[in-house]
């Protein structure tokens, strides 16, 4: 018989932010089926107990727990988008504003193998060139699987993880070492990895001579996390953040700007950034847009850029689709008000069609325009009752303008609407998530009292 997992499950949550997936689960109860024999333990109960303890037996059991439940996952250069972004705007925009003190501090966030931290590594050796040695730079890795780490110090990669490097690439900062590929020693000497967990160890963490960090990147982490907890921890990120530094997620990973941080919109993507510093911090061109501003949840909100890096697509005549998908590339190209008459245009010519106010509501949030955003939401709701995006959405803006009132009864409407999702159903505007996923977060974002509502709700359906 398998043991009860649910309590380790728990710890596991509150220990490290981590909730499993099914196979992983599967995993996990395999695992501890092994160690109940090899510890002479009898039931889950007891395991969960040795977990709780404060000995040096639960704290190896905790290393090799984790080492089994972390997904490590990555590769050098991981998302071409971000890291033209880092190479093309923000590692230049932070040297030309660490040039005074010669002093730059990263921070990798779940390094996991330390693919990232290397690869940032290498891009600020050849940024830097042959002023490298006349500058100190503080490139830290941390993560909470202790063997990814040696991995990570090891600075030794299987064929794998270059799977988006040009060979020349590799055949530059790298030699040969048996079946492996060895990252050059002066390359490995920028770097330092340490163990380090996000919900307990983060608020700890502090830059070399006790400034903050000038970038954070924390990618592919926080997607693993309980949603519930990963506002707090982006939170906890930008505050260790020098004045004018940035904290880089994985696209969605994060879905409101964390406290007290800006959003910088960008071609290749949404970085944060703690406001502050000499206005020479700027990326420039990059428009920056207050922090309290929402966007659509789970959608990449429109690139402020205004020049295209692509040549821009003609709008297409016709099709009320290609209408539509004109009018989203040229949001997507920050040329706002192009994609506005285009809804304008879709809507004169199809008066209950609701894609055009979702839309006009995602311009709206970009320029600013808070009440034109609220306009344009109920316009949806009531062409589209059922739209729980749009709920959600106006939720936040009302929460952000201090009416909670307002803002939990709309989330409680949206709520109630999840109720007739079977849990595993993604909802339309939230990519990647489910029904149950939602759920959870909202319910936890809302409080107890709001969570028996809704269970009372879905139980009385
Ligand atoms: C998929 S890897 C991402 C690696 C790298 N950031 C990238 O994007 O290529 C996720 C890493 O997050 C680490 N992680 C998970 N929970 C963590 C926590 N609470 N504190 C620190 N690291 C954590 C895992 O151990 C794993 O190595």
């Amino acid at each position: 018989m398998k043991p009860d997992i649910q309590e380790i499950t728990e710890l596991i949550r509150q220990r490290t932010g981590l909730v499993l997936c099914a196979p992983q689960l599967e995993h996990l109860a395999e695992r501890i089926q092994e160690r109940l024999g090899t510890l002479r333990l009898h039931d889950g109960g007891a395991y969960a107990a040795l977990l709780r303890s404060q000995t040096a037996v639960s704290q190896q059991e905790w290393r090799s727990l984790l080492t089994l439940l972390t997904v490590g996952e990555s590769y050098f250069f991981r998302d071409q988008g971000q890291f033209r972004l880092l190479r093309q705007r923000l590692l230049p925009a932070l040297l030309e504003r660490c040039r005074a003190t010669r002093t730059l501090r990263i921070w990798s966030a779940g390094c996991s193998t330390g693919e990232e931290l290397h690869s940032l590594a290498i891009l600020l050796w050849e940024l830097l060139s042959s002023e490298a040695a006349a500058w100190d730079v503080e490139l830290l890795g941390t993560d909470l699987n202790a063997q990814a780490l040696e991995r990570a110090r090891s600075g030794r990669y299987g064929e794998w993880s270059f799977r988006q490097v040009a060979p020349q690439v590799r055949a530059r900062y790298f030699q040969r070492h048996r079946t492996d590929w060895e990252l050059l020693p002066e390359i490995r000497a920028m770097v330092h990895f340490q163990a380090g967990n996000l919900v307990q160890d983060a608020a700890r963490l502090q830059a070399r001579g006790g400034l903050g960090f000038d970038l954070i990147l924390c990618r592919n982490v926080l997607i693993y996390f309980d949603p519930a907890m990963v506002p707090d921890i982006a939170s906890g990120l930008g505050e260790r953040l020098a004045p004018g530094g940035y904290l880089m997620t994985g696209h969605a990973e994060v879905l409101r700007p964390p406290h007290g941080l800006l959003i910088v919109l960008e071609e290749d993507g949404v970085v944060y950034q703690r406001p502050g510093g000499q206005g020479s911090k700027q990326v420039p061109a990059g428009p920056q847009v207050a922090a309290t501003r929402p966007h659509r949840r789970g959608r990449r909100p429109p690139s402020g850029v205004e020049v295209a890096v692509s040549p821009p697509l003609p709008a297409k005549e016709g099709s009320r689709v290609n209408a539509l998908e004109a009018a989203r590339s040229a949001a997507d190209r920050g040329a706002y008000e192009e994609a506005r008459q285009l809804c304008e245009h879709l809507r004169a010519a199809e008066p209950m069609g609701v894609s055009p106010h979702r839309l006009l509501a995602e311009l709206a949030m970009a320029c600013g325009d808070i009440e034109e955003a609220k306009t344009q939401l109920k316009r949806v709701l009531y062409l589209a009752p059922r739209d729980v995006a749009a709920y959600d959405c106006l939720a936040s803006l009302y929460a952000d303008e201090g009416k909670v009132e307002r803002a939990a009864t709309l989330r409680q409407a949206a709520l109630e609407l999840l109720a007739d999702y079977i849990p595993d159903a993604e909802v339309e505007g939230f990519p990647g998530g489910t029904a149950a996923t939602l759920r959870a977060r909202w319910e936890a974002e809302a409080g107890p009292q709001t969570a028996i509502v809704a269970g009372h709700t879905r139980g009385g359906r």
